[in-house]
């Protein structure tokens, strides 16, 4: 079984649905009212996907979700005189989810838009939420808007043409879900590998549900990430400078940043030594790098546009212990001092 369905909560209405393919057959039934949104990556290794379907292709990749692709999409939807009457459904990684979920929530002050995973990432994280957006320059998703897909549909079959590093890419969502709230998962994770995954359906099945599930009770409780779901953000904060700064994907670079937050989890809060040393196995044990060598001015100024910045001080995601997240305001020169510390540490 490749499909599977739950339906979530927010603010009271039944918002976000993970569709049975006969869902799916009705919606795209009436081809009139639909645009699917892909990268041309996607098309190449799903093109029966897209037969006899109004489709938009864009270029692959994270340089691309910006504001001049947001305005080619916007032109597009003009032309092809979409209207509050149709669907939009972006069809591929998180880049995509996020491009194509910002270009319907403003595009006449918002029209319905659906999302089909196609990495694990997005299945396991990007899709799910609400939020969406684009960067500017070297800063991550700093425009955008919490918007939530009238649908997500998840299709494991997807994932058989992902390259080995893109799997890693999103154990690394996996293992800050597992580190922030979910020891049981952090257990299963250590006593596996990602081949246990990849090659068993039904695994990779409860594994994808669970961590949609641990998301979305955090999305629920705080859908405008105002508190508890800040913790979601865990290894984001330096994360998201490097990933721009040192090209990295966002995966390296989320798992690089819980490098450095659960090492300052030790220095400031409750984690035991111990327990950093399990992560930096856990993290080796899915193939992501714990370390890439980085100019810290430069990537200190971009951190410094973070969206979680106030004032002088940064709400940054720190574990109490394995399975506990916990956030502590830093000021900005303590953090700074902090990294370089770190950084000393790993060469
Ligand atoms: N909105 C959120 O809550 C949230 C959460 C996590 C990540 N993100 C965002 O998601 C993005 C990262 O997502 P990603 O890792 O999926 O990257 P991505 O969307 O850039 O995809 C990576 C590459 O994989 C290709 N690809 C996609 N599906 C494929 C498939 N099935 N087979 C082969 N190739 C495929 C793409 O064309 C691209 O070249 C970042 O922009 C990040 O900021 C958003």
């Amino acid at each position: 079984m490749s499909l599977f369905s739950i339906t979530y909560q927010i603010h009271g209405t039944s918002k976000n649905t993970l569709i049975s393919s006969d869902s799916l057959n009705d919606i795209i039934q009436d081809q009139s009212n639909i645009v699917f949104i892909t990268d041309e990556m996607v098309m190449s290794h799903h093109s029966a996907f897209f037969s006899d379907k109004k489709n938009i292709v864009i270029p692959y990749g994270e340089k691309n979700k910006n504001l001049e692709t947001l305005n080619i999409l916007l032109e597009k939807f003009l032309n092809l005189k979409l209207g509050r009457g149709h669907r939009i459904v972006g069809v591929g990684g998180g880049m995509i989810t996020d491009l194509t979920g910002f270009a319907a929530s403003i595009y006449k002050r918002g029209v319905r838009f659906g999302f089909v995973p196609t990495t694990l990432t997005a299945m396991v994280d990007a899709s799910i939420g609400g939020k969406n957006g684009i960067n500017i320059g070297d800063v991550k998703n700093i425009v955008g808007t919490v918007s939530q897909p009238e649908f997500i549909h998840i299709q494991t079959q997807f994932l058989q043409s992902l390259p080995k590093s893109m799997w890693s890419d999103g154990f690394a969502e996996i293992i800050k879900h597992a580190l922030i709230g979910n020891e049981v998962l952090c257990n299963d994770l250590l006593a596996s590998r990602i081949e246990d995954y990849s090659s068993d359906e039904i695994r990779l099945e409860k594994l994808i549900f669970d961590n949609i599930s641990q998301k979305v009770k955090l999305v629920e409780r705080d859908p405008f990430d105002t508190g508890i779901r800040n913790s979601l953000n865990l290894g984001h904060t330096l994360g998201h400078a490097l990933e721009k700064k040192l090209n990295l994907t966002h995966g390296q670079a989320v798992a690089i940043g819980m490098n450095f937050a659960s090492w300052l989890s030790t220095k400031t809060s409750t984690l035991k030594y111990n327990e950093y040393e399990i992560i930096l196995q856990l993290l080796s044990r899915y193939n992501l790098p714990l370390y890439q060598e980085f100019d810290l001015d430069a990537v200190f100024e971009s951190l410094l546009n973070d969206k979680k910045k106030q004032d002088e001080n940064i709400r940054f995601v720190l574990l109490e212990n394995i399975g506990k997240s916990v956030i502590h305001n830093i000021d900005t020169t303590s953090l700074k001092s902090y990294i370089s510390t770190w950084k000393n540490l790993q060469s």
